[in-house]
């Protein structure tokens, strides 16, 4: 079946980014001149999905101006630069954008409930645009829909190798590898402390869910810190054999740090300087 949505979970305050992101959504921040939440539609879009749901907050509006047209800035730049905002144009004109505010924030998998209308009862892609992804061929999503197609009635998270020491900052996975990089998951903990790591396969964020993942974040219960997580609510459909985390092709960016957000800009730069 075609996945025809993706939700973005784009409350959060990006706090890391503090004061830049004090009137600027952290997703509006740019890897040379285009936003991350750019990126993420793009690479919804080449999954073939044309329906871009954000979970959002009242102070997030510059998201959803950025997929509105402007017709005076589009008349001021007409002629040589007008060519500036065509991959932006070209989205707006071909996608739906929706929206739905998330009044607080009590964790990922309270910002994936909060969507639940926007998505009806079908699979839905999920896409955090902090972790920036990147491949010279299929898109990790892209590559992730295969999956889903090969495991009807599963859950798709992809993964990563990190550093142990890093453990404590993903969803951890384990499992048994039912074909190279393709995991039948059988346990899963957020965020754990090195020595209590499963493993060192983190979940990045990439999903594909089913609508079955409503019903299990009514019944999750929150973590220690009041928090609901998608991953715990994964846990009760791994359990049923029902999650796959895929090893994707390709390059991340933990655009959600300072670090990663500079090794991304340094990364893009030097690929445009190859390819100008
Ligand atoms: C979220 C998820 C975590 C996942 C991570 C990927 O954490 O809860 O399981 O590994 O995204 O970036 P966050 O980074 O929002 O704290």
């Amino acid at each position: 079946m075609q996945i025809s949505k993706c939700l973005f979970p784009v409350a959060g305050y990006g706090t890391r980014f503090l004061p830049a992101t004090k009137a600027i959504p952290k997703e509006m921040l740019p890897i040379l001149t285009k936003p991350l939440i750019q990126y993420g539609v793009e690479e919804a879009i080449s999954a073939g999905i044309t329906t871009m749901a954000m979970v959002t907050n009242k102070y997030k509006s510059a998201i959803q101006q950025h997929f509105e047209p402007h017709f005076e800035l589009e008349k001021s730049i007409s002629g040589a630069k007008s060519g500036l905002l065509a991959e932006v144009n070209e989205i707006i004109q071909t996608c739906d954008f929706t929206y739905v505010e998330q009044p607080q924030m009590l964790g990922l998998g309270q910002a994936i409930y909060t969507g639940k209308n926007l998505l009806g009862n079908e699979d839905f892609a999920v896409i955090l645009p902090d972790d920036l992804c990147t491949n010279s061929a299929a898109s990790v999503l892209k590559q992730m829909t295969g999956v889903a197609a090969k495991y009807p009635d599963c859950c798709i998270v992809a993964i990563e190798e990190v550093p142990l020491e890093s453990v404590n900052k993903y969803g951890i996975i384990a499992g048994e590898e039912l074909e190279k990089g393709i995991f039948r998951v059988n346990n899963m903990v957020e965020k754990p402390a090195p020595e209590q790591a499963l493993s060192n396969l983190a979940i990045i964020g990439r999903y594909i869910l089913t609508p079955e993942i409503f019903a299990v974040l009514e019944n999750t219960p929150a973590d220690k810190n009041g928090e609901i997580q998608i991953t715990d609510a994964l846990l009760t459909l791994a359990k049923q054999g029902k999650v796959i985390a895929y090893q994707f092709q390709g390059k991340r960016f933990d655009c959600g740090s300072v670090q990663g957000f500079l090794n991304a800009n340094n990364y893009f730069a030097k690929k445009a300087a190859f390819n100008p």
